[in-house]
């Protein structure tokens, strides 16, 4: 028997973990014995299965990061969203912005073969509820590309004291993996919300501004945080486009409202309802247009009325304390 209590043992800890290459390793150790103790057939069997193994996971590497297993699957969540640039209401400069982040990155080699990188690493700053997530879902939908979403906060938590090279691991399986990298709540590695060990979160900040550096520019970086004031100055310059989300405007409440009703909206009369849109942000709109949609299939129509829809509204603005 070629395979030791040792090698086995590695490798099951290696299929937990994830990491494929000490798998592999343990694996060719394996051979190298057999081979030792006379076992070519074996020997060979094992490393062709290795090689192969590696080319088609180099083939789909796409699809092993997007599915982390072991210890990555806690730090990264992975999805393929369906939400389209058109969903999004935003005023017209940062939907001019979001356009040419997309277009540079699907002109990527033209820009890449004359020495030039296109736009890749975003921070995203503003309220709650404005769309900055929502974005990072855009930008992977339109560039048809995994959205990983890397959470921060529930890994300060969690493994306080060891998040530094978790992380490390992490970047080290991306680094390469062309995707868009969602870093939600940025904010929780600059202020108080690292608790008491800030010592941590500056190690997470360190490794997370070397993968900045190092990530291929066809991957798109996009960080976002509502609380801009407790971001260390120094940081904004490490971003190749800083994006401002605000409050919208009565106009693009009105749209926001329209987008989610659809046909359920035919009927409402929008100068009525200006009013009570006000202070709430595009996700409490959004709640309250789905909260007056639910009430009125549940009364058998098939059309909110305005004054129901004004009542969500004020409803909403009264939960959310606008
Ligand atoms: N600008 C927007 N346009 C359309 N819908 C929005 C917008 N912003 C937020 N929403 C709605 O609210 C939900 C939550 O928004 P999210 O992107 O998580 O906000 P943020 O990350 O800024 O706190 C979204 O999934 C979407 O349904
Ligand atoms: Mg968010």
């Amino acid at each position: 028997m070629a395979a030791s209590a040792d090698h086995i043992r590695a490798m099951v800890k290696s299929h937990g973990d994830g990491d494929d290459e000490a798998f592999y390793s343990v694996a060719l150790q394996v051979a190298a014995k057999a081979a030792r103790q006379g076992h070519h057939h074996f020997a060979t069997d094992v490393k062709e299965l290795v090689e192969a193994a590696r080319q088609s996971k180099k083939a789909s590497n796409v699809t092993y990061i997007a599915q982390p297993r072991g210890e990555l699957a806690d730090l990264v969540v992975a999805s393929h969203p369906d939400v389209r640039l058109s969903d999004l209401v935003a005023p017209k400069n940062l939907r001019d912005s979001l356009v040419d982040v997309i277009t540079e990155q699907r002109q990527r080699h033209s820009l890449m073969d004359h020495g030039f990188h296109p736009v890749h690493r975003l921070l995203l700053e503003g309220p709650p509820g404005t769309g900055k997530t929502m974005t990072a879902s855009v930008l992977a939908h339109e560039l048809d590309l995994p959205l990983l979403t890397i959470r921060l906060d529930s890994l300060l938590s969690k493994y306080l004291g060891e998040t530094g090279s978790k992380l490390r691991l992490l970047f080290e399986a991306a680094s390469d993996q062309r995707a868009v990298y969602l870093f939600d709540e940025f904010d929780a590695l600059g202020g108080d919300r690292a608790g008491s060990d800030v010592g941590e979160a500056r190690r997470i900040l360190n490794s997370f501004l070397l993968f900045l550096e190092n990530t291929e520019s066809e991957s798109v970086i996009v960080a976002a945080t509502n609380n801009r004031s407790i971001l260390d100055h120094a940081l904004f310059r490490r971003f190749d486009l800083v994006l401002t989300y605000q409050m919208p405007s009565t106009e693009d409440a009105v749209a926001v409202l329209k987008g989610r009703l659809g046909l359920m909206g035919k009927g409402v009369e929008w100068k009525a309802i200006q009013v009570p849109c006000d202070g709430l942000s595009h996700a409490e709109l959004v709640k309250a247009a789905e909260a007056a949609a639910k009430g009125a299939l549940l009364e058998d129509s098939k059309c909110v009325a305005t004054d129901d829809l004004v009542v969500a509204l004020k409803e909403r603005a009264r939960a959310a304390g606008a």
